[in-house]
């Protein structure tokens, strides 16, 4: 019985073929043992400069926590006791490959969690030795400020973007000659200011992608956040815009904690002070980035910096 159609198919030339002849049996490579103690080779594609020497201890303030942090999407448990400090005067970067629970930790860090209808945590978060969930939850995310992987501006000007935070945190709706100075301090900070500050009523969707990004950073640091997640901020973004944020991140560290998740193993030895190495939930490895790169404890961490897997 011939099917519908079966002429077309096997009618005109057939299909080309590509033949590969070899005169002998390949030989099979194995893939390198790596020596854990070994510098890390596979990171060195481009001349790695960190941008910043470590601040002074006394700038160093731990300012959240977590405690055999647990969380689980109904039975998948995605991060499996995971307890680290997020300081003030680091960076800190998650690093590890994908669906390793990065960003379902840090979405947890601001209680983002609880809009997953099946996702439940174990174990505790505090924000300044205080429970998170102790903490009234607009109040947390205003505290806790978080920047998703591709840019979301409001569909409105670039002023209206950041003075939303300000408007939505004021009790009576303030002016928006008094928003001016506030709006054009956070855009300073976010090193977008000089490139917007001749039309502020530009409309925020209109900037190309490392501007909206970094405009989505000014409209968190209007609410003046103690804490600043970034789900792979720059992932999206030209290697120009890149280094732009990241140089923004180094700076914004000595004021607000910086917790960033990334896939790029360069970036976060660029930038990261502290580096969490995250496999299948586990934090496998935390400590300083310098070591965690050059010197790692575990063999897990040396096999994936030196980008045997990932
Ligand atoms: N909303 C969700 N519902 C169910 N499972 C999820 C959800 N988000 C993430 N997961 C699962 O949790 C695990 C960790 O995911 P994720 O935190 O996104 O990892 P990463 O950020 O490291 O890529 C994965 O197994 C993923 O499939
Ligand atoms: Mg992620």
């Amino acid at each position: 019985m011939s099917v519908p159609g079966d002429q077309t198919i096997h009618s005109g030339p057939p299909p080309p073929v590509r033949r590969i002849v070899v005169s002998e049996e390949p030989t099979i490579v194995e893939p390198p043992r790596l020596d854990p103690t070994a510098p890390a080779a596979a990171v060195t594609g481009a001349p790695l400069t960190r941008r910043s020497d470590s601040l002074p201890a006394s700038a160093i303030v731990e300012r959240m926590r977590t405690e055999n942090l647990r969380l689980y999407y109904g039975d998948n448990e995605a991060v499996k006791g995971v307890s680290l400090p997020v300081c003030r005067g680091e960076v800190l970067a998650l690093i590890g490959p994908s669906g390793c629970g990065k960003t379902t930790l840090l979405r947890s860090l601001n209680r983002l969690t609880e809009l997953t209808a099946t996702a439940r945590r174990e174990g505790q978060i505090f924000l300044d030795n205080e429970d998170v969930d102790r903490i009234e939850v607009t109040q947390l995310r205003r505290r806790v400020s978080m920047v998703f992987q591709q840019p979301n501006p409001f569909p409105m000007s670039v002023f209206d973007n950041v003075a939303y935070a300000l408007r939505e945190g004021a009790n009576r709706k303030p002016r928006k000659s008094a928003l001016m100075e506030p709006v054009r301090q956070a855009l300073d900070r976010a090193g977008l200011l000089a490139e917007v500050e001749s039309n502020l009523d530009h409309p925020a969707l209109r900037l190309s992608g490392g501007q909206q990004q970094r405009l989505c950073i000014a409209r968190s640091l209007a609410a003046q956040p103690e804490v600043l997640l970034l789900d792979e901020p720059c992932s999206a973004l030209d290697p120009k815009s890149t280094e732009t944020i990241e140089q923004l991140i180094v700076k914004l560290r000595s004021e607000v904690a910086v917790v960033i998740v990334t896939h790029n193993l360069q970036q976060a030895r660029r930038i990261a002070d502290k580096v969490g190495f995250m496999y299948l939930g586990d934090l496998v490895e935390f400590g300083d980035g310098e070591q965690l790169f050059s010197n790692p404890r575990e063999a897990r961490t040396a096999d994936y910096v030196a980008g045997s897997f990932g």
